[in-house]
């Protein structure tokens, strides 16, 4: 098996059984992010305490990619301070995935990290004072 077929089925395993599926209830902040293209959704809900983020779910609808690297995603920052995940950026995800993706699927892979970052900017505005 080359690395682009292994990584190929930890993706598939992630959209087949993903990790942090669901809703928190009491979350800090919620966030539904959706493509444009296909219609496809992620929803975060996240907590933060003491600028870390203590728990983090998804939940949506789409494609292998979109999903399999929401789940991925949720596993890395789970624990991660804030100002860490900030650092987070596109290459980061399509290196975590391992895979060549074109144009588009490369939108369906940064679907669940520009949710993160809007739940993270929400957040730090509430910080300054907004509400
Ligand atoms: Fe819609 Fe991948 S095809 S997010």
């Amino acid at each position: 098996m080359t690395d682009e077929e292994i990584n190929t089925e930890i993706l598939l395993d992630h959209y087949r059984n993903p990790h942090n599926h669901g809703q928190i209830d009491d979350a800090s902040e919620k966030l539904l992010e959706f493509n444009p293209v296909c219609g496809d959704t992620v929803q975060l809900t996240i907590k933060i305490d003491n600028d870390t983020v203590s728990d983090i779910k998804f939940i949506g609808r789409g494609c292998s990619v979109s999903q399999g690297s929401a789940s991925m995603l949720t596993d890395k920052v789970k624990g991660m301070k804030i100002e860490e995940i900030k650092k987070i950026n596109e290459e980061d995800i399509i290196r975590m995935l391992g895979l060549k993706l074109g144009p588009s699927r490369e939108k369906c892979a940064l679907l669940s990290l520009n949710a993160l970052q809007k739940c993270i900017a929400n957040h730090e505005k509430k910080a300054q004072g907004g509400n």
